[in-house]
């Protein structure tokens, strides 16, 4: 088509001509695709439109692909596809590992999420990190690249001095046996609660984070005992959750320790250390505050500790430069948005973060509870994530038995686990990502709209589909792989247009990582097929053929269905 729009632009002698002209090629109701470049081309060439739409149509030579050119309107080109050649390309993303999408040049590519903090109960906002995280990994390391997971922990600072000193009181086994459980809590208020009553204790405190910060042997031990406890707790929930952590991608704030020095050495001797205050700061361009004084970036506090900011300056430069990353990805929530975007600033300043090398806030709203506040317990607590996943899969083991009574319990059993944290996921990752999302137990797992249980339940009916047919006709899948793919009736056109647009679907989200443009096509598709499925007969087929290829289309949407779910960290039960 392009080549075509060029030969017109020349042939009336338009200085575009050298240009090849872009057809502005769009979806269209009226057609299988519409061509918009006649319009502008006519505004450019103050010429009629319909005369250059019809110049074009004579100059693209027959082809394959297309069926029929029409001038619509004041100048569109209406574009029918030929139905022969949707399904010669169904077979080629048929026989395509990734389903057509070809794999980009490999990257280095460093995702930091989840990040709770030692000692304290992860809260929604780490879910939706954790979440999200996952589905980064999942879908880049599905396409070839190399991903690097880090868990962004908090584990060092000052609170540390109250939690340990907490924890002598309570007694180390006793403290030990709180925080296993999964306590973290009531271990972190105590502790909280102690400091804010009484003198003694905050001397205590002050006293231990000095030790700790000099590397005292015995302070260290107690600090570790924290920290493994913790970490116990959060794989806990990394395992029910079903995500890609399993402890390896711990690098908390505390790895970058002997880096924090040299960072502050490198950056001072570059000449972008100022002092402010006694605070050993950067001042990143372009950052003020209410009013308009440039804002720092806290290196070095005046007590001599280094902060949060620190932190993230060493690990910036520990990514680009030493594992030499390409992509940096910290899926962190919206308010630590500024933060971040000094951090980088610096960054570039300091020539630690230069193209191509980039780096992006994945950023996310806030969990709300029904009520349109902050997600909270009904007491008001943070409430335990672990509760939470829990009690979607008991509430999708009751739904599950209600649609379908006939499962063996222990498949019920098999088939709620992947319901009920496919439809926490699914819930969160359906959603705009910057915006706040609703935490609804009821909505999430409602068995119509756009939902997992929807979705899981789409793919189960067409592979239900998929066995009744082999059953009772005697075909095996090897036979429905290779069968030829027609696409005659409307609805299968419909379906497999849809089947289709999967690899430039995969390549959108891979840049935006906007998982609710997968999630809203995957649902497009099951929207497609369902269409398709009231309009052509597969098991009662009118002739062998036809079944075969309408099997083969359904396997291919089954397929398409599952693998897009488990890009989003989503499982695709068989049966439901
Ligand atoms: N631990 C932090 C929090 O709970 C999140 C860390 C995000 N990652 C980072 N590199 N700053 O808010």
């Amino acid at each position: 088509m392009s080549a075509s729009f060029s030969q017109v632009a020349s042939g009336i002698g338009a200085d575009a001509a050298t240009l090849p002209v872009d057809p502005l090629l769009q979806a269209s109701r009226h057609a299988d695709f519409q061509a918009n470049a006649a319009m502008a081309m006519a505004k450019a060439l103050k010429k009629n439109p319909r005369e250059i739409a019809a110049a074009v149509i004579d100059a693209v030579a027959a082809n394959e692909l297309i069926d029929k050119l029409e001038i619509a309107g004041p100048g569109f080109i209406n574009i029918a596809l030929a139905p022969s050649a949707l399904g010669a390309l169904l077979i080629e993303q048929r026989a395509h590992a990734r389903l057509g999408f070809e794999p980009p040049t490999k990257q280095t590519i460093v995702v930091d999420y989840s990040a709770p903090n030692v000692a304290k109960e992860m809260h929604v906002g780490h879910l939706r990190s954790t979440i999200i995280g996952d589905a980064c990994v999942r879908l880049l390391e599905w396409q070839g690249h190399d991903v690097l997971r880090r868990n962004h922990l908090g584990d060092w600072g000052t609170p540390f001095g109250m939690l340990i000193e907490h924890l002598l009181d309570m007694g180390e086994i006793e403290a030990t046996m709180e925080l296993s459980q999964g306590d973290l809590n009531g271990f972190y208020r105590a502790a909280r609660q102690k400091f804010e009553d009484s003198e003694d204790f905050q001397t205590r405190a002050r006293n231990r984070v000095v030790s700790l910060q000099s590397g005292d042997a015995e302070t260290l031990r107690l600090w570790k005992v924290l920290i493994e406890q913790s970490q116990k707790y959060f794989m806990q929930v990394y395992e029910q959750l079903e995500v890609r952590l399993d402890g390896s991608e711990f690098v908390g704030e505390s790895a970058y320790n002997d880096e924090l020095a040299p960072t502050l050495d490198a950056l001072r001797s570059l000449g972008l250390i100022q002092t402010s205050d006694g605070a050993e700061c950067l001042f990143p361009p372009g950052f003020t505050n209410r009013d308009s004084e440039p804002l720092p970036l806290i290196v070095r506090k005046r007590d001599g500790g280094y902060g949060y900011a620190a932190t993230d300056l060493a690990a910036l430069r520990q990514r680009t430069q030493t594992l030499h990353a390409d992509r940096l990805l910290y899926v962190v929530g919206s308010p630590q948005s500024q933060h971040l975007e000094m951090v980088y600033e610096a960054g570039r300043m300091a020539g630690w973060l230069s193209l191509p090398a980039t780096a992006e806030h994945i950023a996310f709203g806030s969990v709300l509870g029904s009520d349109g506040k902050m997600f909270k317990s009904r007491t008001g607590d943070t409430i335990r994530l672990s509760d939470l996943v829990t009690e979607a899969i008991e509430r999708a083991a009751s739904t599950i038995e209600a649609k379908n009574p006939d499962l063996s319990s222990e498949e019920r059993a098999q088939v709620a686990q992947m319901v009920g944290i496919g439809a926490v996921k699914y819930a969160d990752l359906s959603s705009e990502r910057t915006r706040d999302y609703v935490f609804d137990f009821d909505r999430m797992l409602a068995l119509e709209g756009n939902t997992a249980p929807y979705m899981q339940y789409a793919h189960a009916r067409v592979q239900s589909i998929v066995r009744r047919a082999m059953q009772s006709h005697g075909i095996d899948a090897t036979h429905i792989d290779q069968a030829p793919m027609i696409v005659g009736d409307e609805a299968e056109k419909v379906l497999a247009m849809q089947l289709l647009r999967f690899a430039d679907v995969i390549e959108e989200v891979s840049g935006s990582l906007q998982f609710h443009r997968l999630a809203i096509y995957l649902f497009d598709l099951a929207t497609a097929y369902s269409g398709f499925y009231n309009a052509c007969p597969v098991v009662d087929a009118p002739d062998a053929q036809t079944r075969l290829s309408r099997l083969a289309l359904c396997r291919l949407t089954a397929r398409t269905l599952a693998t897009g779910l488990s890009l989003l960290g989503i499982r695709a039960p068989q049966r439901m």
